[in-house]
């Protein structure tokens, strides 16, 4: 998807950057209201290839790569961690499939969810309703709008570099209990992981966490991305034309700027756990 998300952290002129966080705003919001994505329960590239000892859930049928992303937090990046959780808040949850796959994995587990697009909140709580104890709250841009040490394993997918790497750690860290699991992925264009590992080494430390492992999945959701691009096509087909030019970007469809990172090497995506003492 197009770079707003590192405009917002730069040195552009204030107003511009205001501008373009507001239309990053009004993006998803016509996104998650209008485009295919509102027909779905995911909104992220997805992981390839899927993990044999995934769940199959109905309600997230066609979706499994994206689903994949929730199961590589929740079951392959955290193994070694043997978690058993009793809340999970998941951060920047989207519509929810996030949290209905957690609930899967974890079945006695109370959900927490936030994101900061009231649309997708509406739906993500429709979606687990069903889940006694479910808790889900309109996000803000700068904060995890729930109360310190509500949960003892903290997710979240895409919505890290959104705050900032710094911030979220702080955040997470933050809203995380004692003896807890802060497990997260996101990506940036034009990235270096030395970089990405480096920051979040650092705030980490600074937030009293300990760095338990940082992984490249780049050639993960490239390969989620190749594997969708037919069906990417067909959607964008339906898709009005100056609006189609736009979602070809967002898509990241071959002939953007976006996927040509992808192809090249220059786009770093990535998967990192922490802990808390
Ligand atoms: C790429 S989408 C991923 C959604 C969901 N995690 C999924 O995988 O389907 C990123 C999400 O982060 C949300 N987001 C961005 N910044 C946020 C913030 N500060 N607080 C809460 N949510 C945020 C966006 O609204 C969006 O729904």
């Amino acid at each position: 998807m197009p770079d707003l998300v590192r405009i917002r952290h730069s040195t552009v002129p204030a107003p511009l950057r205001l501008a373009l966080h507001l239309f990053d705003l009004a993006a998803y919001e016509v996104l998650y209201r209008f485009s295919p994505v509102s027909r779905k329960m995911f909104f992220n590239g997805g992981y390839l290839p899927l993990a044999p000892d995934m769940q199959q859930l109905p309600a997230l049928k066609g979706e499994e790569a994206s689903a994949m992303m929730y199961h590589l937090l929740l079951r392959g990046m955290v193994a070694d961690l043997a978690p058993n959780p009793q809340v999970i808040l998941d951060v920047g949850c989207g519509q929810g499939g996030g949290l209905l796959y957690a609930h899967a994995i974890h079945p006695g587990v109370r959900l927490y969810g936030t994101d900061r697009n009231g649309t997708a909140t509406r739906k993500a709580a429709r979606a687990v309703a069903h889940i006694p104890g479910s808790r889900l709250v309109k996000g803000s841009d700068d904060d995890i709008r729930f109360e310190a040490a509500c949960a003892d394993f903290v997710i979240s997918v895409g919505a890290p570099t959104y705050f900032g790497l710094t911030r979220f750690v702080g955040e997470a860290a933050r809203v995380c209990r004692p003896g807890g699991i802060i497990a997260f992925s996101g990506g940036y264009r034009q990235g270096d992981h030395a970089v990405i590992e480096a920051e979040l080494r650092d705030a980490a430390s600074g937030s009293g966490l300990v760095f338990h492992r940082y992984r490249d999945i780049t050639p993960h959701t490239f390969a989620a991305l190749r594997a969708d691009i037919p069906r990417r096509e067909a959607e964008l087909a339906r898709v009005p034309w100056p609006f189609r030019l736009y979602g070809r970007k967002w898509a990241d469809m071959p002939g953007s700027a976006e996927y040509d990172e992808y192809a090249t090497g220059r786009r770093a995506d990535f998967a990192c756990v922490l802990r808390k003492p």
